[in-house]
């Protein structure tokens, strides 16, 4: 697929890795839309992107915006499931007084905005998509926490999830002419990872990475129109993360 002149919707496009995605994409031509729930980033997009306000996790919020963008653009040609909160809590913290475990409301939250959201959002996007006979392309920002990381059971169970809905949806979807794929990125250098993680913990994941740096937007951004444009990449989940899981 070309990346001129197609309509790209990207969930969380308003900060960090998802605004990379959205400034990339716009400059290489193609229509971007982004959908977020912050009204004050979305506010300071650049003109040439669009943007509507929607809470990933709430069925009908999206539905009336994919709405819109159909009604706008007639199609949607790409979608990227960038939206996410990254997550950190141990399952077991014997320090805490309130209680040592893992809380299960939190967990649930974790999971409904990193999981259940991509169904949620891909659902309505796939809906249209068959319905106009369009050969679309989703996109899921996944993460090397699929992986298991200490730390963060919420987060990577979430993200192993949507690895394996990305498996499943590329098998289901091949055959109506829609592919689907993730990148899973590795530390990239945003204001979340640093407020998630601690300066040793960054320092303990440089010294791991073959690359020895963290990875920077731009990067992510650049695997994502390779697989938008190579029309034989279905089913991968593209590691991004300079060597770390080598
Ligand atoms: N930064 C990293 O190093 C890294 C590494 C691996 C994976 N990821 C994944 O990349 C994605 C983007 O992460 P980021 O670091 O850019 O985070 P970020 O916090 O900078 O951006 C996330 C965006 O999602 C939006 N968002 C959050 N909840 C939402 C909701 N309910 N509805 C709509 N929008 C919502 C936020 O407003 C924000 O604009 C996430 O899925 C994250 O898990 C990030």
């Amino acid at each position: 697929m070309e990346i001129e002149g197609t309509i790209v919707l990207v969930t969380g496009g308003a900060n960090g890795l998802g605004l990379a995605i959205s400034e990339y994409l716009s400059a290489k031509g193609a229509k971007v839309v982004v959908a977020d729930l912050d009204m004050d980033a979305l506010k300071i997009l650049p003109d040439k992107i669009e943007r509507y306000q929607m809470d990933v996790t709430k069925p009908a919020d999206v539905k009336s915006v994919v709405e819109k963008i159909i009604k706008q653009h007639d199609r949607i040609d790409v979608l990227i499931n960038n939206a996410g909160v990254i997550f950190s809590e141990s399952f077991v913290d014997i320090t805490n007084p309130d209680g040592i475990m893992h809380d299960y409301g939190r967990f649930k939250d974790s999971l409904t905005v990193n999981l259940d959201s991509v169904f949620i959002v891909t659902s309505a996007v796939v809906e249209e998509m068959v319905q106009r006979r369009i050969k679309g392309n989703i996109i899921n920002i996944s993460s090397i926490s699929a992986r298991g990381n200490e730390g963060q059971t919420a987060y990577s169970a979430a993200k192993a999830g949507v690895n394996a809905m990305t498996i499943t949806w590329s098998k289901e979807l091949a055959r109506i002419g829609i592919r689907c794929n993730a990148i899973a990125p590795g530390f990239i250098g945003t204001d979340s990872t640093h407020a998630a993680l601690s300066v040793s913990t960054v320092k303990h994941i440089l010294s791991h990475t073959p690359l020895k740096r963290l990875g920077v937007p731009k990067e992510v951004a650049k695997a994502i129109v390779s697989i938008i444009e190579n029309e034989f990449i279905n089913g991968v989940i593209l590691d991004v993360n300079g060597g770390l899981t080598i």
